[in-house]
């Protein structure tokens, strides 16, 4: 019984390359990826097979699609060159409840530890954001790009003293980021146009601040200041930033932040439902060095956001990340309440919640900020 299977399971692995093209003609014969195993766990199946020297492995990517055709939208592919893991979910998967004891020790040696999500291995993925600066999320209605950025704000809050990391937080839909406002580290939650833009008018003058002390000193990275110059790290997080791009002054504070953000210390976490070019232009694009893509609408989608194939997840919470090079994951899933419970011990009273300087930008009105979108 398992023999046959097996067989079968094989057997429509080699029609799949046959459909994709993916095998090498050598005279009168075809050469197709050599199938090293087939394993079947409660309802999923996974292949493991690599490619015959002098084949294209862009022919995989390419013609992803007859992979689909056979076996269905919820498959993920996971190689570079040669040997590649293709595997197939028929279950919903279950969620992934947030474990801050579990994901401490392996966010603790990086500076500003950022939890991404588990592998099909059962890996968790982290990565230290002062290594690869500034993050991009994207992904349509429901699909959990709120809910991992309450992770990554709650895990970096229990993980770093207020004195080392300071955060400045945009909630275009006033609905997600209220349990962080009373938190130490939390500079300030906004979530009208004229109040973020006046955050990030904030932000511009410390990132002057900051490019003149390191030119004073002469140093290349503000880690590098003497003591009595220290800065904190400073993160800034929008969720929803779509519903600020017409607005230029942001664009261009947001440009120039992400350009010299890393030597500064000031990082940026960015998420959008809608990816567009013409929200990212290139240059912003190019120096947001982690892209995670939740389930996004179409092709097009997944190659501005750089996450081949996100179009294709199912669930929410299920990700692809593109950096040092392409996951697919699933993230921690941390509730409100339990982020609440979490966030107790770092809360101050609430007049002691400063408000960052008042400056005086170009302001936009809400109602206008809203119109824009809503086309
Ligand atoms: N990691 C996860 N694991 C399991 N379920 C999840 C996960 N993340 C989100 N969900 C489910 O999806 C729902 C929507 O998540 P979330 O609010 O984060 O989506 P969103 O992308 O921010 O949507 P919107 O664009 O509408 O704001 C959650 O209420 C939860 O039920
Ligand atoms: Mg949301």
């Amino acid at each position: 019984m398992s023999i046959m299977r097996n067989l079968n399971a094989r057997r429509k692995l080699i029609k799949s390359f046959k459909s994709a093209g993916l095998y090498l003609n050598i005279g009168d014969n075809r050469v197709y990826p050599k199938i090293h195993s087939v394993k079947f766990t409660g309802g999923n199946t996974e292949y493991v097979f690599t490619l015959p020297n002098g084949l294209d492995p862009a022919i995989i990517r390419k013609n992803y699609y007859a992979f689909v055709q056979y076996f269905g939208k919820g498959i993920e592919l996971e190689g570079e060159y040669k040997r590649f893991t293709l595997s197939i979910r028929t279950k919903k998967p279950a969620t992934l409840p947030y474990d801050f004891e579990e994901i401490q020790p392996i966010i603790s040696p990086h500076k500003l530890g950022i939890i991404c999500g588990i592998d099909r291995g059962g890996q968790l993925k982290t990565f230290d954001l002062t290594k690869q600066p500034h993050i991009l999320i994207a992904g349509e209605t429901g699909s959990g790009k709120s809910s991992l950025l309450r992770a990554i704000l709650t895990t970096l809050i229990k993980s770093k003293k207020p004195s080392e990391l300071e955060l400045y937080l945009g909630d275009m839909k006033k609905s997600e980021f209220h349990i962080f406002r009373r938190v130490e580290h939390v500079k300030c939650v906004h979530s009208s146009a004229s109040d973020i833009i006046s955050m990030l008018m904030h932000i511009k003058t410390e990132l002057d601040e900051r490019s003149n002390l390191t030119e004073v000193f002469e140093v290349g990275h503000i880690d590098e200041l003497p003591p009595e110059h220290k800065c904190p790290y400073i993160i800034v997080c929008i969720d929803e930033v779509v519903m600020l791009h017409k607005n230029e002054e942001v664009m261009e504070i947001l440009t120039e932040l992400v350009a010299i953000g890393r030597t500064l210390g000031v990082f940026a976490i960015l998420s959008m439902q809608r990816p567009s070019a013409k929200v990212l232009d290139t240059t912003v694009r190019a120096n947001l060095t982690t892209s995670i893509g939740f389930k996004l609408r179409d092709t097009v989608e997944a190659k501005i956001v750089n996450t081949p194939n996100a179009h294709l997840l199912e669930h929410s919470g299920h990700f692809i990340m593109n950096s040092d090079k392409i996951y697919g994951l699933q993230a921690p899933y941390l509730t409100m309440e339990k982020a609440k419970e979490l966030l107790n011990p770092f809360m101050i009273s609430k007049n002691e919640v400063k408000e960052v300087k008042e400056v005086e930008p170009e302001i936009l009105t809400e109602s206008e900020v809203f119109f824009d979108v809503v086309d």
